[in-house]
C-alpha cells in the first residue's frame, strides 16, 4: 500500500478528546445515509458520508437471539449496500455487494448510467435489512459494500460499530458502560481545504478505481480513532475494555504500549477466547477485531499511556493517548474461564479448497463491456484467476459440512468470509500467529504465505462472499462467490 500525504499541517496528538460514537439499543434502529460537516481537524469542516451523518455512524448494541431491524435510508447520490460484517443472517439480508439501495432523490447513480455499475436486487430510497442476532457476544461493525466503490465509500465515513452481548457474557464482571469502548481505527490524509483526499479516479462515482500508484492500497497519514486524530482519553485507574476495530481500507497496525506494559486479550472477531492472553504485541489488519482489556492502576496518577503502532514511521507511529486521571475501587475482573471454544479437527473436514490470491496487470477491468475513461486502472486482483462475477461460483459447500479452506498469496491481504466464523489451522503448514486463535472471520494472509482455515457451512443456504479486505484490492475485483447448497 502506499501513502496519501496530506496537503495541510498535520494535528497536534493526544489533543482532541475521544469521541463516544452514539449508541443505539432496541428492536429497531434507524440510518440515513447523508452528507455532513464534522469537525475531525480542530477548527474545520471535513465533508463526510456518514450513517446519520456522522463518522463513526451510531454504535448498535444488540443482545443475543433478538433481532434488529436496520433501517437504512438513502440521501446520497450514489447506490449504497450495508453490511454487517461478522453478521451471520440470510443471504438476503447480507447486503450482496450488487443489492443496492438507490438515492432517495431518484436520480440514477452515475456508475450506473455510464453502464459500469451492477444492479442486482435494488430498493428505491429506503430498506430494511433483519438482523437475527443468533450468534455469540462479538464485536461487529457494519460499513458499505458496493460493488467497485467500497473503498471510497468506507472513506467517506460509512462505517460504524455493532456490539453483541450475550447471557454468558454478562455472567462476567467485565468493565461496562464508559468503561467498555469501541475504537474504529481509519487512516485519513486531507488536502489543503482539509476535505478527505482519497485518490479515486472519479471522485464523482461516474467510474471506479483509483490512481494507479494505489493499487496495492491507500493509505492515510493520520490516525483517526472514533473519528478524531490521534484522541486523548481521560481514563480511571482501572480496568477497561477496549475493542479494536480496523476500519482502515488497507492499514494494518501493531499496537504497543508505552512506557510498556501488556494487553489482555478476551476476544477476536466471532467473540470471547476461552482464556485470556497477555499481549505485547497485538497486530490488527483491516477488517480484523481484537477484544482487549487494558488495567489503567497499574500505572501511576496522572501518567499517560500511548497506544503505539510500531508498523508505523513518522505520523502513524500512534494511534492514541490515554490519561490516567482518577482513582477508583474496580469491582471488574478477567475470568480465567471466559468461554467454549470447540476446535475443528482436521478430521471433520470432508474437503480442503485452494484459492490463489494474485494480481492480474493490465487485463482491464471486470465490467470489460463498458467504455473506459482514459486513465483508468488497467489492472485488477484475482482469487484462482478470476474476478469478481456476480454469476459464478468459486465454491459450493453442502450445508452443515466442514471444509478447510486454503489460501495462497504473494502480496499480503487481509481475507474475509462472510456468513460463517472460522478457525485458523495452520501458517506454511505450521504454527499459527498470536492474533490467530479463536472464531475469526477476517484473516491476514502474509506475504508469501498459505494459511488454512477451518468451517462449518451453516446456518443459512445460498450466496454468500469471500474477498479481500483491502478496500482497493476488494474494489479491484478481489472477491469470490461461495453458495452453500
Ligand atoms: Cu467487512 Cu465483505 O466485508
Ligand atoms: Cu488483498
Amino acid at each position: 500500500p502506499a501513502l496519501v500525504r496530506s496537503d495541510r499541517p498535520l494535528p497536534p496528538r493526544f489533543v482532541v478528546p475521544l469521541p463516544r460514537p452514539a449508541q443505539r439499543t432496541g428492536s429497531s434502529v434507524s440510518l440515513v445515509q447523508r452528507i455532513a460537516e464534522q469537525e475531525i481537524i480542530p477548527g474545520t469542516r471535513t465533508r463526510i458520508t456518514g450513517y446519520n451523518g456522522t463518522f463513526p455512524g451510531p454504535t448498535i448494541r444488540a443482545h443475543r437471539g433478538q433481532p434488529v431491524t436496520v433501517r437504512v435510508r438513502n440521501e446520497l447520490d450514489i447506490g449504497t449496500v450495508t453490511h454487517l460484517h461478522g453478521g451471520r443472517m440470510p443471504p438476503e439480508q447480507d447486503g450482496y455487494p450488487t443489492d443496492l439501495l438507490l438515492p432517495a432523490s431518484g436520480r440514477t447513480p452515475k456508475a450506473i448510467e455510464s453502464g459500469l455499475a451492477m444492479p442486482g436486487r435494488t430498493t428505491l430510497a429506503e430498506r430494511d435489512y433483519a438482523y437475527p442476532m443468533d450468534q455469540r457476544a462479538a464485536t461487529l461493525w457494519y460499513h458499505d459494500h458496493a460493488m467497485d466503490f467500497t473503498g471510497p465509500n468506507v472513506y467517506a465515513g460509512l462505517a460504524g460499530a455493532c456490539i453483541i452481548s450475550d447471557d454468558e457474557e454478562r455472567a462476567h464482571p467485565l468493565p461496562e458502560a464508559d468503561r467498555d469502548l469501541e475504537l474504529v481505527l481509519a487512516d485519513r490524509s486531507f488536502d489543503a481545504d482539509a476535505q478527505f483526499a482519497y485518490p479515486a479516479l472519479a471522485p464523482d462515482q461516474a467510474y471506479p478505481g483509483v490512481h494507479p500508484l494505489y493499487l496495492a492500497g491507500v493509505l492515510g497519514d493520520t490516525i483517526l480513532v472514533n473519528g478524531a486524530p490521534w484522541p486523548v482519553h481521560e481514563v480511571s485507574a482501572g480496568r477497561y475494555r477496549l475493542r479494536w476495530i480496523n476500519a482502515s481500507n488497507a492499514r494494518a497496525y501493531r499496537l504497543e504500549l508505552e512506557p510498556g506494559g501488556e494487553l489482555t486479550q478476551i476476544g477476536s472477531d466471532g467473540g470471547l477466547l476461552e482464556r485470556p492472553v497477555r499481549r505485547r504485541v497485538i497486530t490488527i489488519a483491516p477488517g480484523e477485531r481484537i477484544d482487549t482489556t487494558l488495567d489503567f492502576s497499574a500505572y501511576p496518577d496522572g501518567s499517560r499511556v500511548t497506544i503505539r503502532n510500531t508498523f508505523g514511521f513518522g505520523s502513524t507511529d500512534a494511534v492514541m493517548q490515554f490519561h490516567v486521571v482518577r482513582r477508583i475501587k474496580d469491582e471488574t475482573h478477567i475470568p480465567d474461564r471466559l468461554s467454549t471454544v470447540p476446535a475443528l479437527r482436521r478430521e471433520d473436514a470432508v474437503r480442503t479448497r485452494d484459492f490463489f490470491l494474485a494480481l492480474e496487470l493490465g487485463a482491464g477491468h471486470h465490467h470489460g463491456a463498458a467504455p473506459r475513461p482514459t486513465g483508468f486502472l488497467p489492472h485488477r486482483w484475482t482469487i484462482n484467476g478470476l474476478t469478481v462475477d456476480t454469476e459464478r461460483d468459486w465454491a459450493t459447500p453442502q450445508f452443515g459440512d466442514v471444509e478447510i479452506w486454503r489460501f495462497t498469496g504473494v502480496a499480503a491481504h487481509p481475507v474475509h468470509m462472510h456468513l460463517v466464523a472460522f478457525q485458523v489451522l495452520s501458517r506454511n503448514g505450521g504454527p499459527i500467529r498470536p492474533g490467530d486463535i479463536g472464531w475469526k472471520d477476517t484473516v491476514d494472509l502474509g506475504p508469501l504465505e498459505t494459511l488454512e482455515v477451518i468451517t462449518r457451512f451453516d446456518g443459512f443456504r445460498g450466496r454468500y462472499v469471500m474477498h479481500c479486505h483491502n478496500l482497493e484490492h476488494e474494489d479491484m475485483a478481489m472477491m469470490a462467490n461461495f453458495t452453500v447448497v
